[in-house]
């Protein structure tokens, strides 16, 4: 097993892509703690995962707040024994709406959670893993912060910096021997597209070369590849896992 006995944290582990990266880490023999803000459905995870001999925890987080991050980061860390193997920043928020219809309420909020949360984590969990000279970090950007997407402008936006972001975070960690990649999904099959309008997800799903959305395990088997050993000699990459959606040098 390629994860036995890492331990990684997972953002946005409660749902999706992250709840599918959980099972896929914890069946490959890691120990997995969860970071979300959906306290019930973090705990029911944890839940289903020791009900099938896995080992999952549960730590509340909200990226929205500063302090709740640096708690989360320090709980993490406690509970890896001092230093966390993994990191995945999986957690993510979207709202779709033409720019000029945004309040501007909404763009903070698309900032806070989907870039500065995973920017504020990684300085939490990176002490430690600096101190070793090891570790791995995986963030979860979207194919909308290489291409953009309509309706979704600053979450673009903030999925872009989360790509400029690992790229630069990689060069300076390189010397510590830390890796930090990035996994571009395209449409995927999870709570936040089901939130969609069925005409938007029918005009998407005719845009992907393979004519359908992602399973959010075909996306957590991306993450798996940055986070085992098989990758170990790359850093700063951007894997876009989209039926062909996107095809970026
Ligand atoms: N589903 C798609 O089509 C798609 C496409 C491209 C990128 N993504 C990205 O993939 C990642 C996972 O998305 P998903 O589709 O699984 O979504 P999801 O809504 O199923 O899961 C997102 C999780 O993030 C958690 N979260 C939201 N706000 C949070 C906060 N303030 N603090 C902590 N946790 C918070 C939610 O509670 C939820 O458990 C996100 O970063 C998303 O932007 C998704």
């Amino acid at each position: 097993m390629d994860m036995a006995d890492r331990v990684v944290a997972v953002t946005g582990g409660a749902s999706g892509i992250g709840k599918a990266t959980v099972f896929l880490l914890a069946r490959e023999g890691a120990r997995v703690i969860i970071g979300d803000v959906t306290e019930d459905a973090g705990h029911a995870v944890a839940k289903d995962a020791a009900g099938q001999g896995l080992r999952v925890e549960f730590l509340k987080l909200d990226l929205t707040q500063a302090a709740s991050v640096e708690e989360f980061a320090a709980g993490a860390n406690a509970a890896a024994g001092g230093r966390l193997d993994g990191l995945v920043n999986a957690a993510g928020w979207d709202r779709i709406q033409p720019f000029m219809e945004n309040d501007p309420a909404i763009w903070e909020r698309l900032i806070n959670i989907n870039l500065l949360g995973a920017v504020r984590l990684c300085r939490g969990v990176l002490p430690p893993m600096i101190a070793a000279g090891k570790g791995k970090i995986v963030n979860i950007s979207s194919d909308a912060g290489r291409v953009g997407s309509m309706g979704e402008t600053v979450y673009s936006a903030a999925k872009g910096g989360i790509i400029a972001f690992t790229k630069s975070l990689a060069r300076e960690m390189a010397r510590s021997r830390i890796n930090v990649n990035c996994v571009c999904p395209g449409p995927t099959d999870t709570p936040l597209l089901q939130a969609q309008p069925e005409r938007m997800r029918e005009a998407l799903t005719r845009a992907i070369p393979f004519r359908r959305v992602a399973q959010p395990q075909e996306i957590a088997e991306a993450v798996m590849f940055f986070l085992g050993p098989r990758t170990d000699y790359v850093t700063g990459q951007v894997l876009s896992v989209s039926g062909g959606l996107t095809m970026v040098d």
